[in-house]
């Protein structure tokens, strides 16, 4: 359920969820480029509320390209093969057939393992199954104000550590997988690789501090034994993971939907088996997180 109209823009309208976490921007037509106005008033309302959702957009790879240049700069996409001639393009492809798990299954944000991770990802919707497939955003800007002022001085110096190999790495998830699956994931040493950021990060643009952590990303806390990492990370999963800081995203055909990877985290749900599911995804690079 949308509220009503925020009459404070001039060149959009944005209709924001009761929490004010996730948006619906209506008026821009993203296949042209946007005027100067328009585009800040875009960016303004997905620094706001995180994950916005552009109905209506019948987009072509080529104008999904131009409008994420808009954002910025295209990040860099491991482990996953690009569509041929589109290298900044991932076609999440889905067969009916297909009985693999759905790609993204596990809460993340988008490649937090990288030393730049990216700071926002872009998902166009082709075709969308007639069940399942809704993708659940966490607000952990929320998440992290709503620990207790003590909490919050517990992980204030703390250092999270990240890793892609619990999905990626030559023993990960899809290494061990046996079910056929599109998408074409290319397992990797390189996936063991680790690094650290802050566990409560500052975002760059709006200076809200939000909890930059996940279950399937974060492997440990620097400086805890691994039971000492396994029990703190645990407790804020489950604090992350409570009803009022999620919003559930559901999909119509030829939706953009553009999120901000620094202050959420994501799931994909499944529930779609027998039916065709694809989108295009592009990444837009972000900054060290501090
Ligand atoms: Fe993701």
């Amino acid at each position: 359920m949308l509220q009503e109209a925020d009459n404070s823009y001039r060149t959009i309208r944005v209709a924001p969820q009761p929490s004010g976490f996730g948006a619906e921007i209506t008026g821009p037509d993203l296949s042209h480029p946007l005027d100067r106005e328009t585009l800040a008033e875009v960016k303004a309302a997905w620094a706001r509320h995180a994950v916005v959702a552009f109905p209506d957009q019948p987009l072509t790879l080529d104008q999904l390209e131009a409008f994420t240049q808009q954002i910025g700069p295209f990040g860099k996409d491991p482990f996953i093969k690009p569509m041929p001639g589109h290298p900044n393009v991932l076609e999440l492809r889905r067969e009916p057939d297909e009985k693999a798990t759905n790609f993204g299954a596990g809460w993340h944000s988008d490649w937090s393992f990288q030393a730049e991770p990216p700071a926002a990802t872009l998902l166009h919707s082709e075709v969308v199954p007639p069940v399942g497939g809704d993708t659940l955003f966490c607000d952990c800007a929320a998440a992290y104000a709503a620990l207790s002022p003590t909490m919050q001085r517990m992980i204030a110096p703390l250092r999270a550590v990240h890793s892609a190999s619990r999905a990626y790495g030559t023993k990960g998830v899809f290494a061990r997988e046996t079910e056929k699956r599109t998408l074409q994931i290319i397992v990797s040493e390189e996936a063991e690789e680790t690094l650290t950021h802050p566990l409560v990060r500052t975002h760059p643009v709006t200076g809200r501090r939000a909890l930059f952590i996940s279950p399937v990303y974060t492997v440990g806390v620097e400086g805890l034994t691994p039971s000492e990492s396994q029990q703190i990370l645990a407790l804020l999963f489950a604090h992350m993971i409570q009803p009022q800081f999620i919003y559930r995203h559901r999909w119509r055909p030829k939706m953009l939907l553009m999120w901000d990877n620094r202050c959420t985290m994501h799931l994909a749900e499944g529930g779609y088996d027998g039916y065709l599911r694809l989108m295009h995804r592009t990444t837009v690079a972000g900054d060290r997180p501090v």
